[in-house]
């Protein structure tokens, strides 16, 4: 399959599968424990009907918005995403400029292969840059300013992954970075020549934003017990005041599943929430996100801006959130998969479905902008 033939997000993970090595494309795929989140994700956002509306004229459509204040051609942002570059060599630098192309923001993680540096030199318009918060509070303020200095226009501070969430798949994969090898992972690759030359002529193999400034990463071999010796379970709402403290810029808190927690946000002087639940890699058997939205967004969305995730893979379900109360949304493995798929030019496709499969729902529920979607669209009972 090529990418003209491709019409829709599932195709583009299957030649994501394909192409991208197994430990990989898993790590991305799956969701915790049982993946009962992340299978609630997709269908209870499946399940929300929407409203056809006939004889209304919708020959002007607009899906331009503003997120965080900045103008956005689309309701739409690229979600952070640890390993992006594992997927495709140079990946967060790809998937950049596909969403600067598109005219939406992309957001670089914490647990990139590709530095903020290296981004940002890359890429020349500024970038959204996430945020966790490891034990080493020096080297958060330092990312802090690196994120700073390299003029990122908002910090998202990730708020659900305190303890890390088990995927089976990944400890099944000895998921390590750079991978480690096993006959399997070199017969598994070997099979992918593609990708390993992409990754080969990628600037980086290991977490660019930590490599040679966290001290004691090179002795550990898995991501999990990594993650597991580095991450804050401390973390509190103290913490995000002294964040908000040593960032003066935009501030947006992502993984917001309670609409006690989202008052509480509301509060803290951040720009906006993500309602998240890490696309079901962290909770098991927490509510799926579009189930959680309504009643956050009915609570805060006045006081602050209300950004949505988890499950999007389809145009449709854009306009599901929506009309539930987000003012935008993130994607994750919808974009990933493009980019596993062929690189920024995946990635451009991703977001080119989304955008007009968007079009054609708000053409047919009667919607002529997508700032004036509402519950209305919604098909009751
Ligand atoms: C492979 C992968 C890696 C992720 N890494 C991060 C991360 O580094 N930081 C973060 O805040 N969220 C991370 N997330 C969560 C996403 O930002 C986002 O919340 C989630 O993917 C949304 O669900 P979706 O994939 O169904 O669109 C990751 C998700 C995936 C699938």
């Amino acid at each position: 399959m090529s990418l003209a033939t491709v019409t829709c997000i599932e195709d583009l993970r299957e030649i994501a599968r394909r192409r991208v090595p197994r430990a990989f494309f898993d790590y991305a795929a799956a969701g915790s424990y049982s993946q009962q989140t992340l299978r609630a994700n997709r269908e209870d956002l499946e399940r929300i009907k929407l409203r056809q509306r006939v004889l209304i004229d919708v020959s002007q459509r607009d899906l331009a918005t503003r997120i965080l204040g900045e103008p956005a051609q689309l309701p739409l942002v690229l979600a952070p995403i640890g390993l992006c570059g594992m997927q495709h060599g140079d990946g967060e630098i790809l998937a950049c400029r596909a969403a600067h192309a598109a005219g939406i923001p992309f957001t670089l993680s914490t647990m990139s292969i590709c530095s903020i540096e290296d981004v940002a030199q890359a890429v020349g318009t500024p970038f959204w840059f996430q945020l966790y918060v490891m034990r080493d509070r020096g080297f958060i303020r330092s990312l802090v300013e690196r994120a700073a200095a390299a003029k990122c226009s908002a910090l998202v501070l990730t708020v659900d992954l305190q303890v890390l969430g088990q995927r089976h798949c990944d400890v099944r994969n000895g998921m390590t970075v750079p991978p480690r090898i096993t006959l399997a992972n070199v017969i598994d690759v070997a099979s992918k020549p593609a990708w390993a030359l992409s990754i080969l002529r990628g600037r980086r193999k290991t977490f660019g934003n930590l490599a040679g400034h966290v001290h004691g990463m090179e002795n550990v071999n898995s991501l999990a017990q990594w993650t597991n010796s580095q991450f804050d379970p401390a973390l509190s709402w103290k913490d995000v005041e002294w964040i908000r403290s040593i960032w003066s810029g935009k501030l947006v808190l992502k993984g917001i599943l309670d609409v006690e927690d989202a008052k509480a946000a509301a509060q803290t002087g951040a720009q906006a929430i993500v309602v998240s639940n890490h696309g079901g890699r962290q909770l098991d058997g927490a509510p799926s996100s579009i189930s959680a939205l309504p009643r956050i967004a009915e609570a805060v969305g006045g006081d602050i801006e209300v950004m949505f995730d988890g499950g999007i893979r389809t145009g449709q379900d854009i306009l599901r959130a929506l009309a539930l109360g987000a003012h935008s949304c993130m994607i994750g493995r919808s974009y990933v998969w493009g980019l596993g798929a062929a690189g920024e030019e995946g990635v451009a496709k991703a977001i080119d479905i989304l955008a007009k499969e968007l079009d054609v729902a708000m053409a047919l529920t009667g919607t002529r902008s997508v700032r004036e979607l509402e519950r209305g669209v919604i098909a009751q009972g």
